[in-house]
């Protein structure tokens, strides 16, 4: 495995792979890899003759009172697993070399519609620091395929929606979200839970998994089924930010013409925010 930290020598290697005819699949990540990570890695080796893994903690994505500083950063870990799995290159680019000039005079891209509401209206701007980076990425690795978590489901459709309108030539694809045994959504920020706060944790699922059968058994009454979801996890010691059933492509509030769905939550647990998701076809 190369690990990449210089744009030149990214750009090289690309150059010489494109020029021998191999496709290239990419996976952007902040590191502090799980095996949700590994899972797209696989995926991206199924596709392409070379696989690209970037690990940037991205600035530009995190709001003034998140976790930036603290986000958990193990790289020689992610390098030992990355290797392990004959990822071909690492880029590990340091925050100067991706936004030499400084955030504040940083060009950006900004996707709308999709990017609001939802983590897009409790977190301003982040967004914009994802859409911005990925397109930064896809511009240095010029992939033909590129691998997203469907956990972070709304960023993977801004992601999808991000690359189609910027006529970007890459299939941007979602992986399935991998789950401990109990259900729990694999995520770096699993990390900052007690074993207790895990348990806790689980609610997530368990809510999202009722509101899917309820929607499968015909339940159309989307206002309650959210209250009602919402109750549970305050209930079960979270505290939920949003709760919604929404139109799976375009995340527009669901309605009675729909029959895929997205059934998006987010809470906080202490002060841990957790994300998750079930898609439901009825
Ligand atoms: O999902 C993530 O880890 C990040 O948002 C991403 C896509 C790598 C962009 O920084």
């Amino acid at each position: 495995m190369q690990s990449i930290t210089e744009i030149k020598s990214l750009r090289s290697q690309i150059k010489a792979w494109s020029q021998a005819g191999l496709s290239i699949a990419l996976v952007p990540t902040m590191g502090n890899l799980h095996l949700g990570h590994f899972s797209l890695v696989e995926k991206a080796k199924m596709m392409a003759d070379k696989v690209v893994v970037s690990i940037f903690v991205n600035p530009m994505q995190f709001g003034a009172n998140e976790d930036l500083d603290n986000y958990p950063r193990t790289l020689d870990e992610d390098k030992r697993g990355l290797a392990d799995l004959e990822t071909d290159i690492v880029f590990t680019p340091s925050v100067e070399t991706i936004y030499p000039n400084g955030l504040a005079a940083q060009s950006f891209v900004d996707v709308p519609d999709i990017s609001l509401g939802y983590c897009g209206g409790s977190r301003p701007g982040h967004f914009r620091g994802v859409a911005t980076v990925v397109t930064k990425l896809f511009n240095l690795v010029q992939p033909d395929y590129a691998c997203f978590g469907e956990k972070d489901f709304q960023q993977l459709q801004v992601i999808k929606t991000m690359a189609r309108d910027l006529s970007i030539p890459v299939e941007v694809i979602g992986v399935s979200t991998m789950r401990e045994v109990s259900g729990l959504a694999m995520s770096s920020r699993n990390g900052y839970l007690s074993n207790e706060q895990k348990d806790s944790a689980t609610a997530l699922f368990k809510v999202l998994n009722n509101c899917a059968e309820q929607l499968k058994s015909g339940n159309t009454d989307f206002a309650t089924l959210e209250e009602t979801a919402k109750q549970s996890l305050q209930q079960a010691g979270l505290k939920p930010d949003y709760f919604s059933i929404a139109q799976r492509d375009t995340l527009k509030a669901a309605t009675l013409d729909d029959n895929k769905f997205v059934i998006l939550a987010a809470a906080y647990l202490g002060s841990v925010r957790l994300i998750d998701n079930l898609q439901v076809e009825v």
